[in-house]
């Protein structure tokens, strides 16, 4: 959700933090701040709204050893006071916090500190300063006591620099002694880093790094090397979300390809004669998880997805027959690691779908399923979920141990915009509704979230046959319904849904291949083999909320009260 920074190193570290929140400025941007050491003091910088205002306020500065955030806020409203650092209130610590205290109200109680900001993280600190010993000591000695999940950069008057962190990503690297941090790799420089596990911490005095486990015992940590896909991706057209939509073909082929060459499928460990597969995900990732239910049914598996965020609270009967397979595109979101935890808890088949090596999802699962969809840095999810379906396909034929298809028929893998004529139109109606049934129905959900996501526009998805059970209520002349068919066996029934939207007042926009909706306005896509057309159809319906959204002045990259990652619960 939020992103933290840190340098210590012979530069410019208020540079290299400002250079850093800004690659991470995806993952929260409301508020930011920097603190350094000016004569052995501790002072901040920070400014509501994005890094930009940050890099200004604090040109033509300098120092060596800098630690910064970018928030995305939880705890308290949206102002400079709850932006990160935080200074104790004895004035000798300074820290960033991601993540959250969960009792952080007991805690504030039994502290006699005048607090400035409505933060949790501000509790972190000060109890950390009330503990007795070195700053490691007091870091691990609060970490005890505190329930939640964190990843802090705390940073002493004397220079000393401390790291810790549970559940939420904490990663350093060494590159020439110049110490980077970052609750992110793509925001590391050098060639090699290292990972924190959870409630390790870490000591940097005098460049001198050591490592530490929860009882304060110095432990060995090995280096990784930093994929060569962890850098930022370049854009070509006016946002990130338009150019991830535009590099769909090229990574649905990259998948393919990477699938067809490597060993990936048939080094997973499956349970033995497994028939059944569970899917647990959150958002766009549940929706790509609901579709690759349908391609493993498809083959004769007993298949179902979860909403993470339910599914760890259920009462779900758990096997060691069934295959877990848990979605997600940044292989952080915390309902999603909190439900793959508990099935690991329980020794059960575990296999991570994720866009992102080396995240805490990969660690978590037994198997690992990557997908090739590169960064995606627009909050709103398009190549990612479109490479999901396409993996679970993928995965879907190799168990039903036939051959994956042709990079060939990929060169002509159809894309189709939505038609700019009804833009303005759609973005006129008080209430928009996505229908379609089967497959569609799952586009239908993606369609509706992608839309309210980025241009707050009031919509929801409805199984077309459940218009009839009470919906259709809502049908009238300020009602749009963008009805989507891809599949032939649906077409007659949809027909009737959109005779009585109309004669209701509705507006209706089909989004079809079929030539049979001609009474209706329409947007056409190519025709291509009919399990492929929930990622063929879902492309323009990412192009309808771009489109809505910039028609509104918005900026898709960075929608309100959204992040990234959802790393709180
Ligand atoms: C919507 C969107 C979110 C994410 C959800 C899960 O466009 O991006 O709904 O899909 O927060 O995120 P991951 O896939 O990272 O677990």
């Amino acid at each position: 959700m939020c992103g933290i920074c840190g340098y210590i190193g012979k530069n410019n570290g208020i540079d290299e933090v400002v250079q850093g929140l800004n690659i991470l400025e995806y993952r929260g941007y409301d508020s930011c701040g920097i603190a350094y050491l000016e004569n052995k003091k501790l002072k901040t910088i920070k400014t509501v709204g994005g890094v930009n205002n940050l890099s200004n306020l604090s040109k033509s500065m300098s120092a060596n050893i800098v630690i910064g955030h970018t928030r995305w806020a939880t705890h308290g409203g949206v102002n400079e006071r709850n932006a990160h650092p935080h200074i104790s209130s004895s004035k000798k610590l300074a820290m960033v916090h991601n993540g959250i205290i969960e009792n952080y109200k007991e805690l504030k109680e039994q502290l006699d500190v005048n607090f400035c900001s409505e933060t949790d993280s501000e509790v972190f600190l000060n109890l950390i300063d009330s503990e007795e010993g070195s700053l490691v000591e007091k870091v691990i000695k609060a970490s005890k006591k505190v329930q939640g999940t964190f990843a802090v950069i705390v940073l002493a008057e004397n220079g000393e620099v401390v790291l810790g962190k549970r559940e939420s990503p904490l990663y350093l690297s060494n590159m020439n002694g110049e110490i980077f941090i970052a609750s992110d790799v793509l925001a590391l420089k050098g060639e090699y880093f290292y990972s924190l596990n959870d409630d390790e911490f870490v000591s940097i005095k005098d460049f001198k790094i050591l490592f530490y486990n929860k009882n304060g015992e110095i432990i060995y940590k090995k280096q990784e090397k930093i994929e060569k896909n962890e850098v930022l991706p370049e854009i070509f057209y006016k946002t990130h979300m338009e150019s991830e939509i535009y590099e769909t073909k090229n990574v649905l082929l990259k998948t393919l390809k990477e699938y067809k060459c490597e060993d990936i499928f048939s080094n997973i460990k499956l349970p033995k004669n497994f028939r059944s597969i569970s899917l647990i995900a959150c958002g766009t990732a549940y929706h790509a998880s609901l579709m690759g239910a349908e391609y493993f049914k498809e083959i004769g598996y007993d298949a179902r997805a979860y909403l993470a965020s339910e599914f760890r609270y259920g009462r779900e009967l758990l096997n060691k027959n069934t295959l877990y397979i848990f979605v997600s595109q940044s292989g952080e979101t915390a309902d999603t690691i909190a439900s793959a935890k508990m099935v690991k808890s329980h020794k059960l088949y575990t296999l991570a779908l994720t866009n992102t090596p080396n995240s805490l999802l990969n660690r978590i699962c037994k198997n690992v399923l990557p997908t090739f969809a590169g960064r995606e840095i627009a909050v709103a999810s398009t190549k990612a979920y479109t490479c999901q379906i396409w993996s679970l396909y993928l995965f879907s034929l190799y168990l039903a141990g036939k051959k994956l298809p042709s990079e060939k028929k990929f060169a002509n893998f159809p894309f189709t915009t939505f038609d700019e004529t009804y833009i303005k139109e759609i973005a006129s109606y008080k209430k928009v509704f996505f229908i379609g049934r089967d497959l569609d129905y799952i586009t239908a959900m993606e369609a509706s979230l992608k839309l309210k996501e980025i241009s707050y526009i009031n919509c929801f998805a409805i199984a077309s046959g459940e218009l009839k059970h009470g919906t259709l209520a809502l049908i009238d002349e300020d009602a749009v319904v963008i009805a989507i068919c891809t599949q032939e066996k649906i077409k007659t029934k949809l027909i009737s849904n959109l005779e009585e939207i109309k004669a209701r007042g509705g507006k209706v926009i089909v989004v079809s291949q079929f030539d049979d909706f001609k009474d209706f306005s329409c947007v056409k896509l190519s025709k291509f083999d009919e399990l492929f057309m929930p990622i063929v159809s879902v492309i323009p319906m990412q192009f309808l909320a771009l489109r809505i959204c910039e028609f509104f002045g918005y900026n898709p990259d960075k929608p309100r009260n959204l992040a990234k990652s959802v790393t709180v619960e």
